[in-house]
C-alpha cells in the first residue's frame, strides 16, 4: 500500500498546487471513523481537503445500505456530480461502504453512473492507493467486487474533526442476521481489536485532550467473544475507565439479547461511563421479535432496564424503533407503545421498514400500506415527545455534569452540551467553554432539551 501512496503523493508534488479530496459520508458513525481513515490516507498521498465537491479533484461518496432513502440520496447527489466532472474532467469520482457490497447497486452505477471511476465496498483501506494510482496512471475504471474485506486495517492515520469528542471502534461485522437488516452482508463476520490497541488509542486520545471517547461496534455486547475466554466488553470497559483522567466513556450499540447484569454492574462501578444506554428494542411484541430475529422477549428486555434503574435511578435508555416491519398487524404496534410506556426511554429514533434485498424479511410479502406505517409512526413519536418532556420536568433543580460542544443555536454566549445521561443541556456562557466539563442547574425543560445555568459546585 505504502508504495503507491508514495507514487501518488510525488506526482502530486509536481503540481501547481496540491489537488483537493471531498468526502461524504453517510450513515453510522462507525462510517464517519472509516472517511477519517480515508482522509488520512488522501493527506498521505498529497491531497488537501476540501468541503466542496465541485472544488476537488477527487470525490469518495462513503455510502450507508440500512435504508433505501440513504441509498436515494446518494444517487441524487452522484447525479450532480456529473456536471461537475464535465467541467474538470479529471476528476476521479469514487464510491465505496456498504452500498457497494450489493452487487444490485454495482450493476446500477456501472450502466448509469458511468462516469465514476472507483467502485469499492467495506474496509478496503489497503487497496484504495493502488486503485487511485490506476485510475491517474490511464486505467478507465476499476470495480472491486470481491465482498467484504474481513481484516482489521491497525495503524491508519485517522483525520478527527473534533479535539475532545472521539469514537474508537473495538469491533467490526456483525454475527446477528436479524432478518430485515442487511449490515451483515455487507460488513461481514464480527471481529474484535486486540484491548491493546484500544487502549494505548484511548491513553494517546486522553493525553491530547480528548475529553469523551464514543466505543464503537455493531453490537458492542459480543467484543471479545473471538478473543481469549476472559475478555468481555464489561471487562474492556473497565479497563479504559481505569485509565487516567478526566473523561467520560460512551458506547452503542448494545445489542438487548445479550446486555447482561455484568455489563449494568460494570457502568455502575466505572465512574467515567456515562448513565446512559443506548438498547435497540426495534419492537415490543414478542411474535415480531421473533419474526425479526431479534433472540429476546419484551420481558427479558424490562428485566434489564428494571436491574439498571435499582442501581442507578437517574439511568436514562434511548432505543432503535422499527416501525412496519412487514404484516406488523395494530394490535402488535400497540405492544411497542406500551414498552416505550414502561421504558420511559430519554429518546428513540424511530424507522419506517425498508425493504432490504438479500434479507429474509425481503421474501415477506408485506400487506400493510406506507401511509399506515406513517400514521404509527407519527403516534409513536408523539408519544415520546410527551415522555421526554414530562421527565425533563423532572430535571429542574437538579445539577448535572455538562461537557461542553457548542454555541448552542443563540450564537456567542450561549452554549449546549449534554450530561452523562446523555441530556441535551442548553445554557449561557463563554466559548472558552467548548470542550470542558462544567457543572449546570436545570431551570427549565423543553421538548428534547432542557435549559440551565452554570454553577460552581
Ligand atoms: N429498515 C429500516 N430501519 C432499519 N434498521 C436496520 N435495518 C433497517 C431496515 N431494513 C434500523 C434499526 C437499527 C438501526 C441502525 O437502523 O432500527 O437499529
Ligand atoms: Fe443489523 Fe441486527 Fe446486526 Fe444490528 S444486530 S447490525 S440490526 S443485524
Amino acid at each position: 500500500m505504502s508504495s503507491y501512496i508514495e507514487k501518488i503523493k510525488s506526482l502530486n508534488e509536481k503540481r501547481e498546487a496540491p489537488p483537493l479530496a471531498h468526502i461524504h459520508n453517510y450513515g453510522c458513525q462507525l462510517n464517519v471513523t472509516d472517511g477519517e481513515k480515508l482522509k488520512g490516507l488522501l493527506l498521505n498521498m498529497g491531497y488537501g481537503i476540501t468541503e466542496i465537491p465541485e472544488q476537488a479533484d477527487l470525490v469518495i461518496f462513503n455510502t450507508c445500505a440500512v435504508r433505501e432513502n440513504a441509498e436515494e440520496r446518494v444517487f441524487g447527489n452522484l447525479g450532480f456530480l456529473k456536471q461537475y466532472k464535465e467541467k474538470n474532467k479529471e476528476m476521479i469520482i469514487c464510491v465505496c461502504g456498504c452500498m457497494t457490497e450489493q452487487s444490485c447497486i454495482v450493476e446500477k452505477i456501472k450502466s448509469s453512473y458511468k462516469y465514476v471511476d472507483i467502485v469499492f465496498g467495506t474496509n478496503a483501506f489497503d487497496k484504495f492507493p493502488s486503485y487511485v494510482y490506476n485510475i491517474i496512471e490511464g486505467q478507465k475504471r476499476v470495480y472491486d467486487t470481491s465482498g467484504p474485506d474481513e481484516t482489521i486495517h491497525e495503524g491508519l492515520t485517522q483525520v478527527r474533526s473534533c479535539k475532545f469528542k472521539a469514537s474508537v471502534p473495538i469491533m467490526y461485522g456483525c454475527n446477528n442476521f436479524c432478518t430485515y437488516c442487511i449490515v451483515p452482508y455487507v460488513r461481514g463476520r464480527e471481529r474484535s481489536r486486540a484491548p491493546k490497541l484500544i487502549l494505548d488509542e484511548v491513553r494517546s486520545l486522553v493525553n491530547d485532550g480528548c475529553k469523551e471517547i464514543m466505543l464503537l461496534g455493531q453490537n458492542v455486547n459480543s467484543y471479545g467473544n473471538d478473543l481469549d475466554k476472559d475478555i468481555n466488553f464489561p471487562w474492556l470497559l473497565r479497563q479504559i475507565n481505569a485509565i487516567e483522567g478526566d473523561f467520560i466513556i460512551r458506547f452503542m450499540s448494545s445489542h438487548p439479547k445479550d446486555a447482561s447484569k455484568e455489563l449494568i454492574d460494570a457502568i455502575y462501578e466505572c465512574e467515567k461511563v456515562g448513565k446512559h444506554l443506548h438498547l435497540p428494542v426495534q419492537s415490543g411484541n414478542d411474535d415480531v421479535l421473533n419474526r425479526m430475529n431479534r433472540k429476546y422477549t419484551a420481558q427479558k428486555y424490562l428485566e434489564i432496564i428494571s436491574y439498571a434503574r435499582e442501581k442507578m435511578p437517574d439511568f436514562s435508555f434511548s432505543s432503535d424503533i422499527l416501525i412496519g416491519f412487514p404484516n406488523e398487524t395494530e394490535e402488535e404496534f400497540l405492544d411497542t407503545l406500551d414498552i416505550v410506556k414502561k421504558v420511559r426511554y430519554s429518546n428513540i429514533y424511530s424507522f419506517i421498514y425498508s425493504k432490504r434485498t438479500g434479507t429474509k424479511a425481503a421474501l415477506i410479502d408485506d400487506k400493510i400500506t406506507y401511509e399506515e406505517k406513517q400514521g404509527r409512526m407519527q403516534r409513536l413519536l408523539d408519544l415520546q415527545r410527551e415522555i421526554t418532556t414530562e421527565d425533563y420536568k423532572k430535571l429542574v433543580g437538579k445539577k448535572l455534569r455538562v461537557l461542553v460542544e457548542a454555541n448552542s443555536k443563540g450564537g456567542e454566549g450561549t452554549l449546549t452540551g449534554k450530561s452523562s445521561e446523555f441530556v441535551i443541556v442548553n445554557f449561557d456562557g463563554d466559548s472558552s467553554l467548548i470542550g470542558t466539563f462544567v457543572n449546570v442547574e436545570v431551570t427549565g425543560a423543553r421538548n428534547w432539551a432542557v435549559d440551565g445555568k452554570i454553577c460552581t459546585t
